[in-house]
């Protein structure tokens, strides 16, 4: 029945309606004009007026075709105001749990339907590789099984159990494809990849989510060997739409088709680039309002047959049927607002998934500071020795819009949480360490060194949303008063924790960083915290890892916390106290400079080694290390199956025991080496994990099932297969090779 409805829906509409219907808009520009002149098919940032205003305005039209309305709900409810903002995607990553996963995006699903918001922009899933880009965060970091483990729950979660369940929303797989792969670091320059590289690395995860049903799919900014994502006819019909046989709905990135004439300036005007962009098989067009006349004038030119703009049409009515907005448009529902939005459930979710995010890096003991949750006392206030003061310093110990991250209402979008005002269901870390020290003990605080100063654009340049351009505070000044102040904080406390990192200005699209170094007076900070004596905590929340001075490499503990959203404040205080156990692995490695380029763990085997003359290319932490307050080792790696066939199973298993004192969730991680390959490929890659609980003392033998049909490459000719001969299995806790055991099996041809 759907078919029919849309087969008989585009027979009635004019081309004007229907190029309208490729078209989705900003409504922050007003609705009217969009609705009534160009017949838009959908809006994106729409406040809930603009959404009934729009509704309205669609209701008198000729055909009532519902608007889809759009948002980008990446780690939450980005524009409305209370929405749990979870952490942020690269701190999801950081749970390595799909299933954990799976329910952010249910209930960030639950609360998005409830906004009359009917498809999200969520999830990324591009490729981390130059940590200098300046949307690190918001992917799922550096591993493209580990991302399509974590995209293709996140997915599931947002259309939850089919389109007409009224809290399902759409999901869109984006930036496709190679976004990431950027020049620099640069946001959105040229990608210098090749097919096959975009075969072996990029798109793997894209092809998964497609075949599991991912609705829609976003492309990328960046264009490839010349020609603009947005056209690239080779990656949209024949990879996408042809091999993968994908039927979803497609939308550019913003303006997308309009930067083809006025920026990449490919095409001289809107007939050219609109022809192209539908002939490539772009379904909707994002705010390229030009698109409307560009379209039909290439209709009458000829260069654009009515039947290719009907194909695209038909897929977006599809989408409106199937969510059934005709009989239901999904208005923001302020009944069901009150009921779901910020949510005591969602609350504790947003908890559980803030502590299983951050990463413990290196403990010298001193962590914890406390002992555990209080006898009698809800499990809130840690246990401990009093009385005893807790010196929490640093620009991020409290700086709300940082801790959230990008799409969390801040960069300026929304005005919700300005810089020190109320936020009730925020608690950064000095709220944290407020509310959870042991009964008896005190917090003091200082900020103790300044990120950036923020004025105006000196250089007269773009910056996104015409936000005032940030100015790194130029470390040679120090304010050597706010320094002395944190230092004083210090030398009168008994635990010192220093929670630094970026800032919210340097986060997201268009905000690459040159540096990844600590910006501003942040080592200074670090170095005069470290020259007290006094063991020092380091915190790092930010949006991608960072360049540590020695300072803070050498300080007693390190936690890597990314964005942890709302309550990571929360959550960093009771790890840091003993209240819970760390468990989050990394996703993505650490450099130990910013010129140490890349330093994914799965790089191609090089000649030379690779390496630089001043630099090991070791990173300063790798993928997928670690560490828990206990212990754990691993023993008696066997494989079962030593010789297997294409179509069969690698069967391996393993020993893990919690030497220590304390609980452990262990990662355990399984990489694959191909020891001969016909052409150059990466020393090792993941390819499967088990996270394992365990008690102090107790031991588990984890089995491992492998398919041989996945330890491929990508050959010479660009085809993904299996090459029969020897591969090694590996097995530990990181991707670090010296705490990897070795075995190995035969694969036949
Ligand atoms: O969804 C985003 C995309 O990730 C980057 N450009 C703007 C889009 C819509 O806001």
């Amino acid at each position: 029945p759907v078919a029919e409805r849309v087969a008989d829906l585009l027979g009635r509409m004019t081309l004007p309606e229907k190029v309208g219907q490729m078209l989705q808009l900003n409504a922050k520009e007003g609705v009217r004009h969009l609705v009534e002149d160009l017949h838009a098919g959908s809006i994106l940032h729409a406040s809930p007026e603009r959404v009934r205003e729009a509704a309205a305005l669609t209701a008198r039209t000729r055909l009532r075709i519902p608007l889809l309305v759009a948002e980008d709900c990446i780690h939450g409810h980005s524009f409305w105001e209370g929405a749990t903002i979870y952490p942020t995607q690269l701190g999801m990553a950081a749970t390595w749990d799909p299933e954990l996963v799976e329910r952010i995006a249910r209930a960030t699903a639950v609360e998005v339907a409830a906004t009359g918001v009917h498809w999200t922009f969520s999830p990324v899933l591009c490729v981390t590789r130059d940590l200098r880009w300046g949307r690190v965060s918001e992917t799922f970091g550096e591993d493209p099984f580990l991302i399509g483990e974590l995209a293709s729950a996140m997915v599931r979660g947002y259309q939850g159990e089919g389109l007409d369940d009224p809290t399902a929303i759409l999901a869109c797989a984006k930036h496709f494809a190679g976004y990431s792969e950027t020049q620099g670091g640069r946001d959105a320059s040229e990608a210098d990849i090749s097919r096959r590289k975009l075969r072996s690395w990029f798109l793997p995860p894209f092809e998964r989510v497609a075949k599991e049903g991912c609705r829609t799919f976003m492309l990328g900014y960046q264009s490839m060997d010349g020609v603009p994502i947005t056209v690239n006819d080779w990656l949209l019909n024949e990879v996408l739409r042809g091999e993968w046989g994908y039927t979803g709905t497609l939308v550019t990135d913003w303006d997308n088709v309009g930067r083809m004439v006025w920026e990449q300036k490919v095409y001289a005007d809107y007939a050219q680039a609109s022809a192209a962009a539908v002939r490539a098989g772009n379904d909707m067009v994002m705010t390229t309002a030009d698109f409307f006349e560009g379209a039909q004038e290439a209709v009458a030119q000829g260069a654009l047959a009515e039947a290719e703009i009907d194909a695209a049409v038909s897929r977006i009515l599809t989408l409106k049927f199937e969510l059934g907005l005709f009989e239901d448009p999904r208005h923001p529902d302020a009944g069901r607002q009150a009921e779901v939005i910020g949510s005591r459930a969602h609350a504790a979710l947003n908890l559980e998934a803030a502590r299983r995010s951050l990463v413990l890096l290196t403990n010298d003991g001193t962590l914890p500071f406390a002992g555990g949750p209080e006898a009698g006392g809800e499990g809130r206030r840690a246990t401990g020795t009093g009385p005893r003061t807790v010196a929490v310093v640093g620009p991020n110990a409290d700086d709300a819009q940082t801790q959230l991250g990008d799409w969390a209402g801040s960069s300026g979008q929304a005005d919700w949480l300005p810089d020190g005002q109320p936020r009730a269901m925020i608690r950064t870390v000095l709220d944290g360490f407020r509310d959870h020290v042991p009964a008896g003990w005190t917090v003091s605080y200082a900020p103790g060194a300044r990120i950036l100063d923020v004025g105006p654009d000196p250089e007269g340049e773009f910056f996104p949303d015409g936000q005032p351009r940030p100015e790194v505070v130029h470390p040679a000044a120090p304010d050597a008063e706010l320094i002395a102040e944190a230092v004083a904080a210090a030398e009168a406390a008994d635990h010192v924790v220093a929670v630094v990192g970026d800032r919210i200005e340097l986060i997201g699209e268009g905000k690459s960083t040159a540096t990844l170094e600590l910006v501003g007076d942040q080592v200074a900070l670090l170095d005069a915290l470290a020259a007290t004596g006094k063991p020092l905590v380091v915190v790092v929340i930010s949006s991608k890892p960072l360049v540590l001075p020695p300072s803070a490499l050498g300080a007693a503990a390190i936690v890597y916390a990314a964005n942890p959203g709302m309550l990571g404040g929360r959550a960093i205080a009771e790890l840091l106290l003993g209240l819970i156990e760390p468990t989050g692995r990394l996703p993505l490695s650490f450099a130990r400079h910013a010129g140490q380029q890349p330093t994914y763990y799965n790089q191609v085997r090089g000649q030379h080694g690779t390496r630089y003359a001043d630099l090991t290319q070791r990173p300063a932490f790798a993928f997928g290390e670690g560490l828990s307050y206990s212990t754990v080792a691993y023993a008696d790696l066997e494989v079962l199956t030593a010789v297997v066939g294409e179509s069969e199973t690698v069967r391996a298993r393993v020993t893990v025991t919690n030497t220590g004192a304390r609980p452990a969730l262990e990662t355990v991680q399984v990489y694959v080496s191909d020891t001969v390959t016909s052409v150059t490929w990466a020393e090792k890659e993941l390819k499967a994990y088990r996270q394992v609980a365990l008690a102090p003392g107790e031991s588990r033998e984890v089995l491992f099932e492998l398919p041989a049909a996945d330890c491929t490459l990508v050959d010479a000719a660009g085809v993904r297969t299996v090459e029969p001969g020897r591969f090694e299995l590996l097995v530990g806790p990181s991707s670090r090779d010296e705490v990897l055991l070795r075995g190995e099996f035969t694969v036949k041809g």
